[in-house]
């Protein structure tokens, strides 16, 4: 068992197949969270007090306080929650759902939450904070350290905030490894989970997480399972090297773009509650030679997108991006 620190709590976690690092674990007020910010790695900050005023937020008070919309839940039959997106199934026959997405009210995601059975039926609620919620959650989230977070999305040129992802999640939920196209400063309110995190460079890492092609529903989702690996379909999972951290509630992990990221809902500690404050890229400015890993990451896959228009068809994807590349160039150094 490997051991990860969180304040004073030592927890006892699941081995992987590979090796980690642990994600450094700063005070907002230490010049080198703001430099790492800067320098877009990541990093736990643990007294920021971002939403110190939804800390007491709890599953009775967001039910009598949440509003009575609908809300986006994914069900699934085992603990994985892996992402797919609904535009891409037409072209893709053969894919089979790897979650139901369920619209539910507030009652209705707590009473199939609580009612779960270990191991079956888990629900995991992931839906935008909008104007339907209740005047005391719009007083929370007004409270929110929104000065702190405007003052690092503006000194690090972030684009425009999108969206507040609200997540609750059961105890052992795994959200697979993947990675987002924009930073986000993700907080902790309740409950722990772990991040395994993935270096984008192409060499590095880029390689080892073999993510589905652009066009697959599972686009940025890593295609290894890490609980049981195929090292014959996946060898360079092998080399894989990652960063780790659990957070807890008033913890903010800033997770920056295109990092490639694997979080469990930590067991023994009762559902999760988060809050993501995500922000678009921004403006690139002069390009700068050489590149950096996002930036390659971000151009191998416009191309991988622009051969699948031009081609119209997934299934000659593999092979000429394969004539492209077997016999036209000398192996890469290994
Ligand atoms: C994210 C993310 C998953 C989770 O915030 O980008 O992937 O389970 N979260 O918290
Ligand atoms: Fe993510």
């Amino acid at each position: 068992m490997a051991k990860v620190e969180e304040s004073s709590k030592n927890f006892s976690l699941k081995e992987y197949p590979f090796p980690t690092e642990e994600i450094p674990r700063l005070s907002i007020n230490n010049p080198e969270t703001d430099r790492r910010i800067a320098a877009g790695l990541p990093v736990v900050i643990e007294d920021s007090r971002l939403v110190q005023s939804a800390l007491h937020w709890d599953l009775d008070y967001l039910q009598e306080n949440i509003g009575d919309g609908k809300f986006t839940v994914y069900k699934s039959k085992n603990k994985r929650f892996q992402y797919f997106d609904d535009k891409k199934i037409d072209s893709n026959k053969n894919f089979q759902k790897p979650m139901e997405h369920l619209d539910l009210t507030f009652p209705e995601f707590v009473n199939k939450l609580k009612t779960a059975k270990p191991g079956k039926d888990r629900v995991y609620l992931q839906q935008a904070l909008n104007e339907g919620v209740g005047k005391r959650i719009v007083a929370d989230f007004l409270g929110f350290n929104w000065s702190w977070v405007t003052e690092q999305q503006k000194k690090n040129k972030f684009g425009p905030l999108t969206s507040n992802l609200l997540l609750i999640g059961m105890e052992g939920n795994v959200t697979p490894a993947h990675y987002d196209e924009q930073e986000n400063f993700f907080t902790q309110i309740r409950g722990y989970k772990r991040f395994i995190l993935f270096h984008p460079d192409r060499q590095s890492q880029f390689k080892c997480m073999y993510p589905y092609p652009t066009y697959h529903p599972c686009d940025r989702q890593n295609q290894v399972d890490f609980d049981n690996p195929d090292y014959k379909k996946f060898p360079k999972f092998k080399d894989a090297k990652g960063y780790e951290t659990v957070v807890g509630p008033g913890d903010i992990l800033y997770l920056p773009m295109y990092w490639w990221h694997h979080v469990e809902s930590l067991p023994d500690y009762g559902h999760t509650i988060s809050v993501t404050f995500w922000y678009k890229a921004g403006p690139i400015g002069n390009i700068v030679y050489p590149l950096t890993p996002q930036q390659k990451v971000s151009m191998m896959r416009n191309i991988e997108k622009m051969i699948h228009q031009a081609l119209n068809d997934p299934d000659e994807v593999p092979e000429f991006m394969q004539n492209m590349v077997l016999g036209r160039y000398t192996e890469p150094p290994a």
